[in-house]
């Protein structure tokens, strides 16, 4: 057909920001996509919020499962949200239907990625997650694709937008935690529960799946060793600073002789490398492959223009039938428990 019929569950910020975008840019996608991208549905609690999008003749579904059963659903696109529960149901319902999924879970896909890769591709259906990960910066298909040749010994970067705002704020402003978070929350780019943000379990969530499409292995979220950033005082970051460092949250996959070793905490970046310096809502991820040598990708990791770019990039994929299997196969390399010691600096550990 030369439509591909989308239906988008989840309309907050993101859900909102795909409408618009694949409103604005119509005639633009559908000469990149070989097929016009149309939202025939939408599922959301409720239906009169204002969201300054036009949503006539778009069918409605209270409960998001339905929308996979939609005969004029062509693709599901999950914004919900959550490792368990609607999404999770909404996401199995689409690949029980032989429907691709585009989501931008993390939490689902590093708690049951396997588990739905699994069924995606014995359905014969892709599962795209370009926007899970670092946002809008295209990291996936970069990695997956454009690193194809290489063996990759380590990827890394600073995955949470909300961490970085908060130590880039208490750096510049040489303020506390506590304050600085009560006003990233208020900025929007937090999770549900600030929690997921501050103790790092959203970067895990993102780096499991980074790990996956790096090294081509399974999703291995639970042996992803994590601390977070609450314990970080302005005081460090100032000493930090004294020594040539800046303080980051960094997500951390690695190949060791043991497996691939998986870590979350924050660290001391020598200030004259390019990921010390991105600052604010912004992620950036480094790799590091045998025969590119290292890439670094710099660009918003939260918000709703940027994540809605990835996960219209990812319909266009779809439209292409260009779409590749979600993750790699069962490997003996995944996750020696304990991460290898580093050194460390009051709590922040050194990379180089
Ligand atoms: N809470 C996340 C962040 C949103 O701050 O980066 C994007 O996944």
């Amino acid at each position: 057909s030369n439509i591909l019929r989308v239906g988008v569950a989840g309309l907050g910020t993101v859900g909102a920001g795909t409408l618009r975008l694949l409103q604005t840019h119509a005639d633009r996608l559908a000469e990149r996509a070989g097929r016009r991208l149309v939202v025939t549905a939408v599922s959301a609690r409720d239906r009169r919020r204002d969201r300054g999008i036009d949503l006539s003749g778009v069918r409605w579904y209270q409960d998001a499962a339905a929308l996979a059963a939609d005969p004029e659903v062509d693709v599901v696109v999950e914004l919900i949200g959550g490792s368990e529960g609607v999404a999770r149901a909404l996401v199995e319902a689409a690949i029980a239907r032989g429907k691709p999924v585009v989501t931008a879970n993390k939490a689902l896909l590093a708690i049951h990625g396997t588990a739905l890769a699994q069924a995606a591709e014995a359905a014969g259906v892709p599962i795209a997650f370009e926007a899970a990960v670092a946002g809008g910066i295209p990291i996936i298909k970069g990695l997956r694709e454009g690193l194809a040749g290489n063996a990759v010994s380590r990827v890394y970067g600073i995955l949470n937008g909300t961490c970085n705002y908060i130590l880039t704020t208490m750096r510049r402003e040489q303020r506390e935690f506590g304050e600085v978070l009560a006003e990233a929350q208020r900025l929007g780019y937090a999770e549900a529960d600030p929690s997921f943000d501050v103790d790092g379990i959203d970067t895990a969530h993102k780096l499991a799946v980074l790990t996956a499409t790096a090294f081509g292995t399974q999703v291995d979220f639970e042996h992803v060793h994590v601390e977070g950033i609450r314990h970080v005082s302005a005081l460090d970051i100032a000493y930090a600073d004294e020594l040539g460092f800046r303080i980051k949250l960094l997500g951390i996959a690695r190949r060791t002789e043991h497996g691939i070793e998986q870590r979350v905490h924050p660290c001391m970046v020598p200030v004259a490398t390019p990921i010390a310096n991105v600052e604010g809502v912004f992620n950036a991820v480094v790799a590091e492959g045998d025969f590119v040598g290292r890439v670094v990708m710099e660009g918003r990791g939260a918000g709703a223009g940027p994540t809605a770019s990835a996960v219209v990039a990812d319909l266009v994929d779809i439209a292409r039938n260009r779409a590749v299997p979600t993750f790699g196969r069962p490997s003996a390399l995944l996750a020696p428990p304990d991460p290898a010691p580093m050194e460390r600096h009051r709590g922040c550990y050194y990379i180089r």
